[in-house]
């Protein structure tokens, strides 16, 4: 393990359990991530924003700290596998057409994005290119083939800043995600803000509550032991309230995600991020 490692435990040990752990400062592979910053300037009610790291223990936080202790590189190596790999009628890989994984670096920190006039999320950039120019099937949203993928894309940007664009043509789709943040539904009759905005650094059951950031995602849950879509991540938090999930790929998802990450501006890149 780095000093750095050993720092910032320490310096969670002397955290308590109630807000934003201590440590402010994460470095993965030496690489400084930036967990907590002023939050932009349309979040009306947040004056700074956390990444979920740092709702995390000890322990969880310190599996994100060294790419060997990842569990989430077994899917990212997965994923460099079917880079490479030729499917579909046109006999083609990724790698066919695209030189480097890392000319991707940037590309997570700018998604969703409108494209012609859609809204359009890492999914359906990779399987546009399955379909229309592989002629293969589309990988399903959150099955592993499509996180190994979405995992592998997004570490190219590992570090950077989140950046969506919410003006312009973006402005209806970013309004409908923010609607729908603060729209309670469910048995339960909640608000993503409810638990995210109103309560995050509370403890609920055994778990801390964090500000449902998106900055880290797709990201290697140890509940589930595999990848986690950001679509598959919302759809459980609905169940959770006993509300009807809206569907992975649709349109509330995906204007809920451009939202969302609008929450996240200026927060390291931290995919793939590890949770409980
Ligand atoms: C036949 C060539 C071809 C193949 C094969 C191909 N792509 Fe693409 N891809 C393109 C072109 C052309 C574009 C649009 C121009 C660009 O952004 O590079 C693109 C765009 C993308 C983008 C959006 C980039 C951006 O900055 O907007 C992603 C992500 C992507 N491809 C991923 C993949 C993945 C993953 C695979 C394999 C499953 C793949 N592509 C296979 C040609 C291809
Ligand atoms: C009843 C409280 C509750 C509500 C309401 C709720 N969530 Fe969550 N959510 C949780 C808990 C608990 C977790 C796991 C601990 C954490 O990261 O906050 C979680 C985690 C998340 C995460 C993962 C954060 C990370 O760092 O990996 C996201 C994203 C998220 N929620 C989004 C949403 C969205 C979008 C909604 C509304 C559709 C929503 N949540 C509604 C309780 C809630």
């Amino acid at each position: 393990m780095t000093n750095t490692l050993w720092t910032t435990l320490a310096l969670i040990g002397l955290g308590t359990a109630v807000g934003a752990q201590d440590s402010n400062s994460l470095s993965i592979e030496g690489e400084s991530i930036v967990t907590e910053v002023a939050a932009p300037a349309h979040m009306e009610n947040v004056d700074t924003i956390y990444s979920g790291w740092r709702f995390r223990s000890a322990e969880t936080q310190a599996l994100e700290m060294d790419d060997f202790d990842n569990p989430a590189f077994v899917f990212v190596e997965q994923g460099m596998d079917l880079w490479d790999k030729v499917d579909g009628a046109a006999g083609k890989a990724c790698s066919s057409c695209h030189e480097n994984i890392e000319d991707f670096a940037g590309l997570r920190t700018q998604l969703p994005r409108v494209d012609d006039g859609e809204l359009v999320t890492m999914e359906n950039l990779i399987n546009e290119c399955r379909t229309d120019r592989m002629e293969a099937e589309p990988w399903k949203w959150s099955k592993g083939k499509m996180t190994a993928m979405t995992g592998l894309i997004g570490v190219q940007s590992r570090g950077m800043p989140m950046n969506v664009a919410i003006d312009g043509d973006a402005a209806p789709f970013w309004e409908k995600g923010k609607e729908l943040y603060y729209t309670r539904v469910g048995q339960l009759d909640m608000a993503c803000s409810n638990c995210h905005e109103d309560n995050y650094g509370m403890m609920i059951r055994a778990d801390h509550l964090s500000q449902g950031q998106i900055n880290g995602f797709p990201t290697y849950r140890l509940k589930n032991a595999k990848l986690n879509s950001i679509h598959g991540r919302f759809k459980g938090c609905m169940k959770n309230i006993r509300a009807t999930p809206f569907k992975e790929g649709g349109d509330e998802f995906k204007a809920l995600e451009l939202y969302l990450a609008s929450r996240g501006q200026g927060l390291s890149v931290e995919t793939p991020s590890v949770r409980n």
